[in-house]
């Protein structure tokens, strides 16, 4: 079967202390992972400095790895290039930390769906008004709200966590294949968290979309995830079933997340149960 996402041998260094430098951090260190074309939810936890957000930004194309390769259908991922990169955020799109920086304040939150519906309509037609917030609707309607929800609103005038559920809705209005969510419900409160992460399950089902969630909450990604990778300095150092690597960690980082689930998520239910 054909890959979705592919990584191999993946390593990215960061120059520190300026252009003369010589001295370097390595963020990733030779990380090799694939997804495949079933659609499936990966999470990848660490600790902060572990190299989550530089795997992201890699698999986005927003920077190149200094050394390896990382293929999207068989392809290397589109750093370069308008209309390569057009191409590629059609079925690749992020969906970002924090709603409220995502969002200009001064801006209505529908222009931002109305913009995106313009740039990634289907075949590249300019799409009318009316087809336009059809697109944004429907996407708004997979994540729980409509467009008169929040037509002519301004970010401050949406909760938090509808604010990132537009986000979201944004991001699936190219009608993506991946969704690459760097700690989507961090700013989110706490109680939000489940009902938004949630939703990643649901439109995995209902879209047949892959994610790649990034987080710190390992409850959230222990319910919701397929699979789980583990990352230490730079490193993979655990992978597997999501249920097989906190049931049976190996490493005594995994432990430790283990004993981190248990502790903050009595009254949670695991999503395949809901
Ligand atoms: N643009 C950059 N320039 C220099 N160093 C960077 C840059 N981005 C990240 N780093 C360094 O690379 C390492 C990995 O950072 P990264 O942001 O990928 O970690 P993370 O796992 O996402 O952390 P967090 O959980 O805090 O978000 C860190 O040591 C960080 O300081
Ligand atoms: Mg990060």
């Amino acid at each position: 079967m054909s890959d979705l996402l592919s990584l191999s041998h993946v390593t990215k260094l960061y120059r520190q202390g300026g252009m003369l430098s010589r001295r370097h951090v390595t963020a990733v260190r030779d990380v090799s992972l694939r997804l495949g074309e079933e659609p499936e939810i990966l999470s990848i936890v660490g600790e902060s400095g572990s190299g989550k957000s530089t795997i992201a930004a890699m698999i986005l194309g927003q920077t190149a790895p200094t050394s390896g390769i990382l293929n999207f259908r068989g392809r290397p991922v589109a750093v370069h290039g308008k209309v390569e990169r057009r191409a590629f955020m059609r079925e690749v799109q992020p969906v970002l930390q924090n709603p409220f920086e995502a969002f200009n304040p001064l801006k209505k939150v529908d222009r931002y769906l109305f913009e995106t519906a313009r740039n990634f309509s289907p075949d590249g037609i300019r799409p009318s008004q009316a087809d336009i917030e059809r697109m944004a609707d429907r996407a708004l309607v997979h994540i729980g709200l409509t467009l008169a929800e929040v037509k002519g609103r301004f970010p401050h005038e949406l909760s938090g966590g509808q604010l990132q559920r537009t986000a979201i809705a944004r991001a699936l209005i190219p009608q993506p294949r991946l969704l690459v969510a760097d700690e989507p419900v961090s700013m989110v409160d706490a109680s939000l968290r489940m009902a938004i992460v949630n939703l990643f399950s649901q439109l995995k089902k209902e879209l047949g979309l892959s994610i790649i969630y990034i987080t710190h909450d390992l409850a959230t990604a222990y319910y919701i995830s397929d699979r789980i990778i583990i990352m230490k300095k730079g490193e993979i150092v655990e992978e597997g079933g999501a249920r097989a690597v906190l049931d049976n960690p190996q490493h005594p980082y995994s432990r430790a997340l283990k004993e981190a689930v248990l502790s903050a998520s009595p009254d949670m239910e695991p999503a395949s149960l809901v």
